[in-house]
């Protein structure tokens, strides 16, 4: 990441503010299509990370099959730019849910999403496909390998039919937990491994499983040949979970958020104006230290954040910065630093220009609140629509 071109070309914006090397980021979307392209696996890319149409657009031009989403404001943000092939990697819940995705079905060619239980799968719209998953150790959504997949792909293709069941899903979350690179290897391996074999147990039980979709950007550097399709998401920004984890280096990172130092109160203490709302908290990593990397800065660490502060300690005696200094800051996480920001000033070399976070929220367009893709402020938000509750009377009123 160039960042003395992006610090100057957030010069005439306020502070804190996201924004994202397009250079980078290009470089990034290329390399990983082209370790896809390798393998002879579909890249798929999980496209929360940065819930833009633009770069959505980007990835799909770069040659992704299609893309992934956690959430239906995702789905229907990624569809109207052109995205015909979506997964939602989240199981659908709720009569509301259903109602969306049964609209989004008629609007794309394919939709699947991911599910561990015949109830969720059962309700679906008909149009819409199903992938089933498989827990290979993050210990989130999934059934176990084998045994216990099989018998949930059985009741699955009883309930739904076999031509509805695309195949198999996983996601190595537990490669963010590892302590050394080894670790992270071994996750890798067994994410492959679980994979084959029980997809190998389901075919022997007479089953066709067409998919085998799996991946990471942790992961990504170990997968290999034998599944069908990989998504991962952090690759497009990159972030300090991904250095950390030598998935990827800081040169290569995308996006950081440009702060300003508002106060020196001790030498070896700086605090910018980034905290909590502009950085993500939810780092994941028991390698990291602090909430980010200061570009040009290695000496510094961002030790606590509040909301809007953020306090940098030298690891020396002294910071040597000054008021009204502007930094890069380099975050911990880039998903949930994006989603905590309405738009992000793109940077290309002697142009900068904001792209809206669309595919921010949960609810749909119309539900009374901002829909996905419009900045909030609007109208919408001087008049909120009212909301009718059914049967609800006050408590305790005997
Ligand atoms: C289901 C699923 N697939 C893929 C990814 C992409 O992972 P990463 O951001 O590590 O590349 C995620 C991220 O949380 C996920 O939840």
């Amino acid at each position: 990441m160039d960042a003395e071109l992006v610090i100057a070309a957030a010069e005439s914006v306020e502070t804190p503010v996201a924004a994202v090397d397009v250079a980078a980021m290009e470089t990034n979307l290329a390399a990983m299509q082209a370790r896809a392209a390798g393998l002879r696996l579909r890249l798929r890319p999980h496209a929360k990370t940065h819930k833009s149409a633009f770069v959505a657009r980007r990835q799909l031009e770069h040659g992704a099959i299609g893309l992934t989403a956690a959430t239906l404001s995702e789905a229907e943000v990624f569809a109207a730019v052109g995205a015909g092939d979506l997964l939602i990697a989240f199981p659908p819940v709720g009569e509301m849910k259903l109602r969306r995705l049964a609209a989004l079905a008629e609007r794309v060619g394919r939709l699947a999403v991911s599910l561990d239980s015949v109830e969720v799968a059962a309700a679906l719209p008909e149009r819409v496909e199903v992938l089933w998953e498989v827990d290979s150790g993050h210990h989130r959504v999934g059934t176990a390998p084998g045994e216990a997949t099989v018998a949930g792909v059985t009741a699955l293709v009883a309930a739904i039919g076999e031509e509805r069941f695309r195949g198999l899903l996983t996601f190595p979350g537990h490669a963010y937990a590892v302590a050394d690179r080894a670790e992270l290897a071994r996750v890798a391996e067994a994410e492959h491994r679980v994979m084959l074999e029980t997809a190998a147990q389901l075919r022997a039980a007479g089953i066709a499983v067409r998919e085998l979709s799996v991946g990471s950007t942790p992961t990504a550097a170990w997968t290999e040949a034998g599944p069908t399709e990989m998504r991962p998401g952090s690759y497009v920004y990159g972030d300090v979970q991904q250095v950390v984890l030598g998935a990827m280096s800081l040169e290569e990172c995308a996006l950081g958020v440009v702060a300003t130092v508002v106060s020196t109160p001790a030498p070896d203490r700086a605090v910018i104006d980034a905290g909590s709302k502009a950085l993500a908290a939810d780092a994941r990593l028991s390698l990291l230290r602090g909430y980010g990397i200061v570009v040009g800065h290695q000496d510094l660490v961002l030790e606590r954040m509040s909301e809007e502060h953020g306090m940098l300690v030298a690891t020396g005696a002294q910071t040597r910065l000054r008021i009204g200094d502007r930094l890069l800051v380099i975050p911990a996480h880039c998903c949930t630093t994006v989603n905590l920001h309405p738009g992000v000033l793109m940077v290309e070399a002697g142009r900068a220009w904001w792209d809206p976070v669309a595919a921010r929220g949960w609810q749909a367009a119309g539900a009374g609140t901002p829909p996905a893709g419009q900045a909030s402020g609007g109208e919408s938000l001087g008049r909120p629509s009212a909301i009718h509750l059914r049967d609800l009377r006050p408590s305790g009123g005997g």
